[in-house]
């Protein structure tokens, strides 16, 4: 049936992981895979059979599938004491991890410490903090140590030779109270590697048997379209590529594999660390800013499931999510949150920009000239009724039907997924 791939259409934090989750179980989805970022990203996992709802930002969202195995593919970076607290956390839920359901390849990249103090001391767009940046620099420099290095008696000295370079690189950028000691640093990631040995493996061999085999195989996009390095608001951007062809890439599957690529966007869209937002509420709107957001600590509240970061909030915009479908061709598109739409009279969607007094429908090339954009607004009339856990189309009111509709006939893709509430169960499939 060909690998499904599930891309995040505007700023991340769009809710991919209710849908991975949701097809997961519902396909039987044999094989879950990541193919790009680190623990930059944030996903929620709720398994309903234990009752337990889990923040993860590495690991799969197949980690409470029944027999799926779940693959960090070459193009993610790997920390290794982030990562072995997420399996911590897992196994703390009565999972099991073994080299048969978890898979690390070995061509991965590895985080460090000084990976993240780099990122603290250079940063300039507000990012997770969490070194990403600086791992890919070091693997597009080819200085980067990847995970097949923990399989060599010399994993120490190459480590320590990055430190040192590493070390060397904060003290010119003036942050001494950054540099690490070399000893105590090998010796805390002692532990964490023993960990994840025995998960260190060939991922592209054995996704390529299985592929031939006919396995299901699911993507998951961490970030997102317009946090693309290549297609996204560069330089507000993350390190990897997040699009359909980056995180197929990455995980080690060829383009040919993937037959369906769900676009999934966020009603109403968000947006965490710098850059612009052409639909961010204005302050005559700031009373809305509670409604579309939650209430901090309630189901459905706007805070980065990394950073705790507020979220900016805004409107749909479809001069974006045309753009993002250009980039990755959508077959489907997922729309999260309908729900938080409920009680807002008059919904507002852009469907076009203006710059320098001219009207135009595609997003600008140039970050510089998104910024300079104002979005132009078609009105949709809302609705009063609360749709929480709807889970079936033709059981929403007719405004939000037509709602989705619209954004359905803008775009030319069909709406196959809609969140309906903050539960795996509230969703609607099509
Ligand atoms: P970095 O990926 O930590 O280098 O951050 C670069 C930019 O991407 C910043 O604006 C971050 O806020 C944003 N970013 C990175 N990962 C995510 C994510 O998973 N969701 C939302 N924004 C993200």
């Amino acid at each position: 049936m060909g690998a499904t791939a599930v891309v995040g259409g505007q700023y991340g934090d769009e809710g991919k992981g209710k849908f991975v989750h949701y097809l997961v179980h519902d396909e039987e989805i044999k094989i879950i895979g990541r193919g790009n970022g680190g623990c930059n990203a944030g996903h929620n996992v709720y398994d309903p059979e234990r009752g337990v709802a889990l923040a993860l930002h590495l690991m799969p969202s197949g980690v409470f599938g029944k027999d799926t195995v779940n693959v960090v593919g070459d193009g993610c970076v790997i920390n290794p004491h982030n990562f072995v607290e997420e399996m911590d956390s897992v196994e703390a839920c009565g999972m099991v991890l073994t080299p048969k359901n978890l898979k690390l390849s070995s061509r991965a990249h590895v985080t460090l410490q000084t990976h993240r103090n780099i990122d603290g001391a250079t940063d300039i767009v507000g990012s997770t903090a969490q070194g990403i940046g600086p791992t890919y620099r070091d693997k597009a420099v080819r200085i980067g140590i990847r995970l097949e290095v923990f399989l060599k008696d010399s994993w120490r000295d190459i480590v320590c030779a990055l430190i040192e370079s590493h070390n060397a690189e904060l003290l010119v950028l003036e942050r001494p109270d950054l540099v690490v000691v070399i000893d105590e640093e090998i010796k805390k990631l002692e532990a964490p590697i023993a960990k994840i040995i025995p998960f260190i493996t060939d991922t592209v061999t054995y996704l390529s048997d299985e592929n031939a085999k006919g396995s299901t195989i699911m993507i998951e996009g961490a970030q997102a379209t317009m946090l693309d390095t290549n297609h996204g608001t560069y330089p507000y951007v993350t390190s990897s590529s997040a699009t359909v062809g980056g995180i197929t890439i990455g995980l080690g599957l060829p383009l040919t594999a993937v037959t369906r690529v769900i676009g999934v966007f966020k009603l109403p869209m968000t947006r965490v660390g710098k850059g612009p937002f052409t639909t961010l509420l204005t302050e005559d709107e700031a009373d809305l800013h509670d409604t579309l957001a939650g209430v901090k600590g309630e189901k459905g509240s706007e805070f980065g499931a990394t950073t705790g970061r507020a979220r900016s909030i805004g409107w749909m915009d479809l001069v974006m999510a045309k753009y993002a479908h250009r980039v990755n061709g959508f077959t489907d598109i997922g729309l999260t949150k309908l729900d938080m739409l409920s009680g807002i009279p008059v919904l507002k969607i852009a469907t076009s920009y203006t710059l320098n007094s001219q009207e135009i429908t595609n997003m600008p090339a140039d970050t510089e000239q998104i910024e300079l954009c104002s979005a132009n607004y078609t009105e949709l009339p809302g609705w009063t009724e609360v749709i929480t856990g709807v889970s079936e189309f033709s059981k929403l009111p007719i405004n939000a039907q037509s709602y989705v509709q619209f954004i359905e006939e803008y775009l030319g893709v069909p709406v196959t997924m809609i969140g309906t509430g903050p539960d795996n169960a509230d969703l609607i499939k099509r």
